[in-house]
């Protein structure tokens, strides 16, 4: 299906075909890794979301599913960093495998907040799994475990991702125009 392009976005760069393909392959080895054992993924809203779901459908473990909202500020020199839970999740997860879904992973300021924070609640595991990897902006090193696609250094939008809350319900990803 030819999808409509809303103006402001330059071109497609993953089709909604494209990404359901490769998500299946990750459900898969996301399925083989954990074997049957049950699994709690937490999505990060709201960017995950998408992503969170159809990879849910497509993952032949148990799952579970809770969500986290966060906000992150630039600091008073204007460098990103600052993050904190706006949300936090429903349930504990002491003693279990935990995925974190996240939409993308830039400066990784927030994965690696996120991690700490997690990590100090004792679960059993800790993985990560990101739609979008943008390793080339990476300011902190942290850990990736599944990662859908690895995207060139633009703004991106569409399968949850926005530009000022727009554009999330588009079912492909997008490069913005400048
Ligand atoms: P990080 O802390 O720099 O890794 O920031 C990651 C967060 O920034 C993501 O969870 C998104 O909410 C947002 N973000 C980074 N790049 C993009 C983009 O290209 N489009 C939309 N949101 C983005
Ligand atoms: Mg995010």
């Amino acid at each position: 299906m030819i999808p409509t392009i809303p103006p402001g976005i330059e071109r497609i760069l993953f089709t909604e075909e494209q990404i359901d393909a490769r998500i299946r392959e990750l459900a898969a080895e996301i399925s083989a890794r954990y074997a049957g054992r049950p699994l709690k993924l937490i999505g990060v809203l709201k960017g995950s979301i998408f992503f969170l779901t159809a990879l849910a459908r497509y993952i032949e473990t148990p799952i579970k599913i809770d969500f986290l909202a966060i906000s992150s500020f630039s600091n008073k020199s204007g460098s990103p960093g600052v993050v904190r839970i706006a949300k936090d999740l429903d349930e504990s997860i002491e003693g279990e495998d935990v995925l974190l879904v996240e939409d993308i992973v830039d400066t990784g300021f927030t994965l690696r907040y996120l991690l700490q924070t997690l990590a100090g609640r004792a679960p059993n595991s800790l993985s990560v799994c990101t739609f979008l990897d943008r390793n080339s902006r990476r300011i902190v090193q942290v850990p990736v475990d599944f990662r859908c696609f690895e995207i060139p250094d633009r703004f991106v939008v569409g399968y949850g991702l926005d530009h000022n809350q727009l554009y999330r319900n588009l079912s492909f990803v997008a490069v913005m125009k400048p």
